[in-house]
């Protein structure tokens, strides 16, 4: 059915459609860890699993409680981090190209929106009818879109807090008409090439014939561009990876000492994929409410998978996941690629 990305229910804000967003700030921190809050052991169930995995890995959607969503801000400013630089620059320059595209007053879904701005600079060319992020890091997301409907009041926003690795529907009041799914800054990435062409699928599920993606994707490079890409000098990308444990010390009640470990980030070229890790500095006990797990020293948890495409491959799985009329633009030094495709 349209408008059903999938199966589980959220509870999201509904913002008036023409007036600024008027989230008070304790009534947003009330609702803030809403995401993992809502199923707290659901959170501490999927923690102690990969915990406790033979080789113990934590989801990339606990790096983002509010600190995790700044720092990750931070990161999009540093040079290494070519990105959201390179992506900004194809969004800036064939705006009016995805525009034609993508026709009149889309209903625009922002996939693990963030700041937002990457949407937001497309307002002005792509006027869409109704604007409605979508992501785990809720908080940060309502302080965001109160600034951002300020200044753009003639679009409908609507903010929904949803986990994408896990199935959920739309609320009734996202317009059906024209959807066209954002999910830029290579995020989809962070899912396997199987688990992204579920997410694809979702989408396709979730338009009307003719609907589009447009979808960001980082493309194969050399292996220092890629590395140095997630493991800057001033060691920022390092208090991301690290402020997973805080998050997960809070959701489930762990004892993570930070200093215990450190960040690692290499490309593994067998997956085309950059992973991040953190290995023990000495050998620790950690221990949470649904279990407990020594770790050598050295001994590492994977928190981070980054998948680097190639165009043909991306675009395979858009045509296995019923999407066709594929149209790809690329930044000068073929960094990073855009996909625009229809339902
Ligand atoms: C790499 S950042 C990208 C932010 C922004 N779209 C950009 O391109 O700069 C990933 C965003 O997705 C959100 N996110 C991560 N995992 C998520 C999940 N499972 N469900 C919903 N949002 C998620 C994070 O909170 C964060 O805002």
């Amino acid at each position: 059915m349209p408008g059903v990305l999938s199966s589980q229910s959220s509870s999201p804000e509904v913002r008036p459609a023409t007036r600024p967003v008027s989230v008070r700030p304790d009534r947003a921190r009330s609702a803030s860890r809403a995401e993992f809050a809502k199923h707290p052991d659901a959170a501490c169930a999927e923690i102690t699993a990969s915990l406790t995995a033979p080789r113990a890995w934590l989801s990339p959607k606990f790096f983002y409680d509010g600190l995790g969503s700044r720092l990750f801000d931070t990161i999009t400013a540093l040079p290494e981090y070519y990105p959201t630089r390179v992506e900004a620059e194809i969004l800036a320059t064939h705006q009016h190209d995805i525009a034609r595209r993508i026709g009149e007053r889309p209903v625009m879904i922002d996939l693990g929106a963030g700041n937002c701005q990457k949407a937001a600079r497309l307002f002005p060319a792509l006027r869409p009818a109704q604007y409605v992020p979508v992501d785990i890091s809720v908080e940060y997301l309502r302080d965001t879109l109160e600034g951002l409907q300020r200044q753009f009041p003639e679009i409908a926003m609507q903010a929904v807090g949803a986990d994408l690795s896990t199935p959920f529907d739309f609320p009734s009041t996202v317009g059906r008409d024209n959807r066209l799914f954002f999910y830029p800054g290579s995020s989809i990435g962070n899912f396997t090439p199987i688990e992204a062409l579920a997410l694809l699928q979702r989408m396709r599920a979730a338009s009307a014939r003719g609907d589009g993606v447009l979808i960001g994707v980082d493309l194969l490079k050399s292996v220092e561009t890629l590395e140095d890409a997630y493991d800057d000098p001033l060691g920022v990308t390092s208090a991301f990876n690290l402020n997973i444990l805080r998050h997960v010390n809070r959701l489930a009640g762990a004892d993570f000492e930070v200093g215990d470990w450190q960040h690692i980030a290499l490309f593994n070229a067998a997956h085309n994929r950059i992973e991040m890790h953190l290995q023990a500095r000495r050998d620790v006990t950690v221990t949470w409410s649904g279990g407990t797990r020594r770790f050598l020293h050295g001994e590492r948890i994977h928190t981070e998978s980054s998948y680097k495409y190639r165009d043909e491959d991306f675009a395979l799985l858009l045509e296995q996941a019923g999407f066709d009329d594929i149209c790809v633009w690329h930044d000068r030094q073929d960094a990073f690629a855009v996909f625009h495709a229809r339902g």
